[in-house]
């Protein structure tokens, strides 16, 4: 579920981080660039003694190159993706803000508070446990660069008292390169007064989990083995996130109304609208926990939890919901922290619970495709790899801490069957990280990459990438296992920032243990390609027949609204929005 394409915007001024390149971090030097090699190398087998292993460092390499790639603001000197210029450096001024920097979100040109939030979080969390990865394959400088532009504009976005900037740009129409972006950017922020609990509180949980890595903190993987902290050290840094988390969660707590964001800006609504806030409350409350050792925060963290009903026995993780992801860093903040005196073994439940309804293929809503993968009705009908990624990402993270060895080797496994699609092993034989390998989605939809300028005709405009997108994760196929490859679809070829992490948590955790090579290195089926079906299923419909398929389209998604709840709403935005582009219903 995500937003589609295209947004407006532009301009202006100076850049928060001063080089890209700097090093925050002692040991964290990167001795050359690194700029992902040719896709042909993901063939390539790796020698059983390499160590690090050579293809699961290039994927975590080329993930993070992903970030260099959306960068906004001005660019340091000496910038590896060579294609990207300077862009809307007047970001933010509208009030009183620099805020030029950070990413861009997606295929588009807005840049989104919540998302990045998340981003942030996976990272940053992930980094406390399979670090050493990061250490290994020589990517903790652009890790440390990559948490740095996204963290240094949320201290900016967060910088005037009581307020927090959540989203820049609007649902314009733009589809081109980063010199003609739309300078109509306005920046849309939340206030103590008008609150989104919510984004307070996911920013606060991505300040925290990064002020933790600053501060070296290695997480427990389980209770008789630590994790590994990626080599990033630096005190002022730590301190000045744990500072601006605190304030951030001080509003979450006690600005009222409590309520989701779009309640206090409607104008974000049709980009990256929420579901609850309790997730965020609980999630930051139990960050600052670890940070601080502060009981007074686990105590609102597990009321919260527990006045929400948590466990939730359905639904996804995702950059919205993080409910799932409750009960797991409960259950680590328990094994981190004795003092916190969290009971483990409720926590250890209430994370199973969640993870055996899927194991055991008994939640609802969901199922899995006959390739394999893990599908949310709902959620994954747009970048279906997210879902499936998102709980993997959690099964792994938590496998440690089951309760039986044999029950976390059971999320184990499932997490990497998940990963192991997501490279290569479907149906399609499709790699869906741009760039890696020879059967690598071709076509994502990134305005950035693609080259091209003609918002109608965005399929064939140009015909072939003008730039090869290394790093991007698609959003993934349909239900069926297709994938085509159409870079109109963007519920199948949108890349987006809060897409990597979770991936990028098992190429770590793979790096750290020594596993040998990915699955793709091993394909050698040439990728499947479909032609793209039709809007009607057939060919050639009259203009009448079209406007008569949206408006039964129209129809049918209202009532699907009315009698599935709340994640349909997205449809319903979304076909307007493709409508608005001239794009299939
Ligand atoms: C630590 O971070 C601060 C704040 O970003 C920065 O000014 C300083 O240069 C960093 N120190 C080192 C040693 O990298
Ligand atoms: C990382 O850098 C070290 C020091 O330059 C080098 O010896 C090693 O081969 C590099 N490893 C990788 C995976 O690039
Ligand atoms: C960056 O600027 C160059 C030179 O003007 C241009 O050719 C290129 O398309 C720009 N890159 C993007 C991503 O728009
Ligand atoms: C894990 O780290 C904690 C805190 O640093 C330490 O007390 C504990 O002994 C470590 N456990 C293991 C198994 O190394
Ligand atoms: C713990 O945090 C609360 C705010 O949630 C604060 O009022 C209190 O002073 C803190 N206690 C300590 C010991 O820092
Ligand atoms: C901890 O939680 C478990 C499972 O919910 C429960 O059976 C047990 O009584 C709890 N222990 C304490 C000390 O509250």
């Amino acid at each position: 579920m995500r937003p589609s394409l295209f947004s407006a915007a532009v301009v202006p001024i100076v850049h928060l981080a001063a080089s890209a390149q700097a090093q925050s971090s002692s040991s964290a030097t990167a001795t050359s660039t690194y700029l992902p090699p040719p896709a042909a190398s993901g063939t390539v087998a790796s020698a059983a003694s390499a160590s690090p292993n050579p293809q699961w460092s290039q994927l975590l390499g080329n993930s993070l190159y992903f970030y260099d790639v959306q960068r906004a603001g001005k660019l340091p000197d000496n910038f590896r993706v060579s294609w990207r210029n300077n862009s809307v450096l007047n970001d933010g001024k509208d009030v009183g803000l620099d805020l030029s920097g950070g990413f861009f979100d997606a295929g588009n040109f807005i840049k989104a508070t919540f998302p990045l939030c998340w981003t942030i979080t996976q990272l940053s969390w992930a980094a406390m446990m399979f670090g050493g990865g990061y250490d290994a394959a020589n990517q903790t400088s652009y890790l440390d660069e990559t948490l740095r532009v996204g963290l240094d504009w949320l201290l900016e976005a967060s910088s005037q008292q009581d307020s927090l900037v959540v989203l820049i740009g609007n649902e314009g129409v733009y589809w081109g390169g980063d010199q003609d972006i739309p300078t109509d950017r306005p920046s849309y922020k939340i206030t103590r007064q008008n609150p989104g609990t919510d984004v307070f509180g996911s920013c606060a949980s991505a300040l925290t989990s990064a002020s933790m890595l600053y501060a070296g903190t290695a997480l427990p993987l389980g209770p008789n083995s630590n994790g590994t902290a990626a080599s990033l050290r630096n005190t002022t840094y730590s301190r000045l996130l744990l500072n601006r988390g605190q304030s951030l969660f001080n509003l979450a707590q006690t600005a009222t109304p409590q309520q989701v964001y779009q309640a206090a800006v409607p104008q974000v609504k049709w980009a990256y609208p929420s579901t609850d806030y309790a997730d965020e409350l609980v999630l930051s409350a139990t960050f600052l926990a670890m940070a601080t050792g502060n009981k007074s925060y686990i105590d609102y963290a597990q009321t919260t939890y527990t006045a929400s009903h948590f466990p939730f026995s359905n639904g996804a993780l995702n950059w919205d919901q993080h409910t799932p992801a409750a009960p797991v860093l409960l259950a680590q903040a328990s094994l981190m922290d004795a003092g916190l005196d969290l009971n483990t073994t409720k926590y250890q439940s209430d994370a199973e619970y969640w993870l055996d309804l899927i194991l055991n293929g008994q939640m609802s809503q969901t199922f899995s495709t006959s390739g394999g993968l893990f599908w949310f009705k709902g959620d994954s009908d747009s970048a279906s790899l997210n879902p499936s990624l998102n709980a993997a990402s959690l099964a792994v993270t938590y496998h440690g801490m089951a309760s039986s060895t044999q029950k976390g080797q059971g999320y184990l496994d499932w997490a990497l069957s998940q990963q192991d699609y997501a490279l290569g092993k479907n149906p399609m034989n499709a790699v869906y990280s741009v760039g890696l390998h020879p059967n690598s989605a071709q076509n994502p939809q990134s305005a950035l990459a693609s080259g091209g300028t003609d918002a109608a005709n965005i399929d064939s405009s140009p015909p072939t990438e003008r730039w090869v997108l290394y790093g991007g994760l698609v959003g993934g196929p349909d239900k069926q296992d297709n994938y085509y490859d159409q870079r109109s679809d963007y519920e199948q070829t949108e890349v987006a920032i809060d897409s990597n992490p979770p991936l990028m948590t098992l190429i770590a955790y793979h790096i750290q243990n020594g596993d040998a090579d990915p699955f793709y290195v091993s394909l050698t089926q040439p990728r499947v390609i479909l032609p793209y079906p039709s809007s009607g299923g057939g060919g050639g419909l009259s203009g009448g027949a079209k406007a008569g398929i949206a408006i039964a389209v129209i129809l049918v998604v209202i009532i699907i609204v009315g009698l599935l709840g709340w994640w349909q709403r997205e449809r319903l935005r979304t076909f307007w929005r493709r409508k608005r582009l001239g794009l299939k219903a």
